[in-house]
């Protein structure tokens, strides 16, 4: 390398570096949903200056108007930082070339073939391009495969005639973020980084230490993507072992959750995992395919991925079909019969329904007849293929009248005493009712 080439580098970097340690440089966020919307907000409480961009006009308007959507981000910050000039957001990119930090959240869902697809990454990326300038950092947030930032970002970068780590900087920094969880949020979740040479390392490390505690560097973007897959692999087999050992307690007569209680109060070696109705949301369900996908490209079989994964899913049909026999038990069929399910969203205090075993438990119970209805203070309507349902509210008349309440979702809110004293019959996917043994005669539990 030339001394002026050597100079220039440094100059990218060190200008960088001086606007990131000041908390002075511009960010852009490029997609405001969850992730987005939560780290725009951090990022400017941080003192940066943010511009969220996000093809979703609604979102949009939203957010220039001060008001949240995502349940964590708080009203009254987001409402400050429109006001102070210091997050705005728009639906075009021209204003990331202003931006020294970009930042990419959009979405990474799986194909109907379960392949991941990356198309939004690469929309996002298509859409920056023309406006990417020396002396940036690029950060992708997005769940992915190990080898996208390197294999999909990194190349389209470079035939733009950036060379890496030299005038412009490249990392992967996974969201680690727990929605509705308020004892960890993006400032005491360590954050990871991995960036493509070590100087792209340091200046993420840099950024992301303004709004976070701790960040933990890592040796490229591969293992930075690996990390975020592992953890939600970890989580879906851990879900799937639980499930599986509530089918087979049951089988023995066996209380599946007096057991994970009793296990848990072993201080070492053990981490309870609690059998469910089937797991859900953006990223349990869908993460751990980008994993096997990636690996079986390379001749490598994940196998602990595929079975977890067929368990969890078959979780929706288990839960339908425990409230077949219970109403059988009671001398009645599906057909027609009354059905309440209370909580539609995929974990609970959440307003999130993406991917929830709620929608399939509803789709299953239409399609076999039964009058379906459902409650859930966070999901005031809900569409389940052609079904157009509106929320009910939780009195004792909404529950004496169904013929089966089933249970998906154990919201903090609901009154469970009241579920427990006035509904018929319960089906309860996730032992909300345990504390209430004098109705146990009308209660089957997963
Ligand atoms: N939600 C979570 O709890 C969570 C946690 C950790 C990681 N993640 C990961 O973070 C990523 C984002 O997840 P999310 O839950 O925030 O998704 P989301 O669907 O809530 O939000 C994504 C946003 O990106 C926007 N968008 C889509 N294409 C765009 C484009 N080309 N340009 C600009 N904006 C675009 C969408 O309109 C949407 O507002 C995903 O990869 C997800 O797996 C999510």
């Amino acid at each position: 390398m030339s001394p002026l080439e050597t100079a220039e580098r440094s100059d990218h970097a060190a200008r960088l570096r001086a606007r990131l340690e000041g908390a002075s440089a511009q960010v852009a966020v490029i997609g405001l949903g969850y992730v987005g919307l939560s780290l725009a907000v951090a990022l400017g409480r941080a003192g940066f200056t943010v511009r969220g961009i996000d093809v979703d006009l609604e979102r949009v308007s939203l957010v220039n108007a001060g008001r949240s959507y995502v349940i964590d981000v708080a009203e009254d910050h987001l409402r400050a930082l429109v006001a102070a000039g210091r997050l705005s957001a728009g639906t075009t990119f021209e204003r990331v070339n202003e931006a020294d930090v970009v930042v990419i959240c959009v979405p990474t869902p799986l194909r109907k073939s379960k392949e991941p697809d990356i198309s939004f990454i690469l929309s996002a990326l298509e859409s920056l391009l023309p406006w990417l300038r020396p002396g940036q950092l690029l950060v992708l947030e997005s769940t992915t495969y190990p080898g996208t930032t390197e294999e999909v970002l990194q190349p389209s970068l470079e035939a733009k005639g950036f060379t890496i780590g030299r005038d412009f900087f490249l990392a992967f920094s996974p969201e680690r973020v727990d929605p509705g969880n308020e004892q960890f949020t993006t400032w005491n979740i360590p954050k990871v980084v991995g960036g493509v040479t070590p100087t792209c390392t340091e200046l993420a490390a840099i950024f992301y230490g303004k709004v976070a505690r701790q960040v933990h560097r890592v040796s490229s973007p591969r293992v930075a993507e690996a990390t975020k897959l592992l953890e939600n692999v970890f989580r879906s087999v851990n879900i799937a072992l639980a499930n599986e050992l509530a089918l087979a307690c049951r089988a023995i007569n066996v209380d599946p959750w007096e057991v994970v209680r009793a296990a848990a109060t072993k201080p070492f070696g053990f981490m309870p995992f609690y059998p469910g109705p089937g797991t859900g949301g953006h990223c349990i369900p869908l993460d751990p395919l980008y994993l096997s996908w990636k690996v079986r490209l390379n001749g490598f079989e994940m196998r602990f991925i595929a079975l977890a994964d067929e368990i969890n899913r078959a979780m929706p049909r288990h839960v339908v079909s425990m409230t077949t026999d219970a109403l059988n038990n009671r001398g009645r069929c599906v057909r027609n019969a009354c059905i309440l399910v209370l909580g539609v969203t995929y974990k609970r205090d959440v307003n999130d329904v993406r991917e929830s075993p709620a929608l399939e438990i509803l789709r299953l119970l239409a399609d076999k007849g039964a009058r379906v209805r459902y409650a859930d203070p966070f999901v005031p309507e809900l569409s389940v293929g052609e079904l157009k349902l509106v929320a009910l509210p939780v009195t004792p008349s909404v529950l004496a009248d169904a013929d089966c309440v089933v249970i998906v979702t154990n919201h903090c809110g609901f009154d469970y005493a009241m579920v427990a004293r006035e509904a018929r019959l319960v089906v309860d996917a996730r032992n909300a009712l345990g504390g209430f043994p004098d109705h146990r005669e009308k209660i089957v539990t997963l």
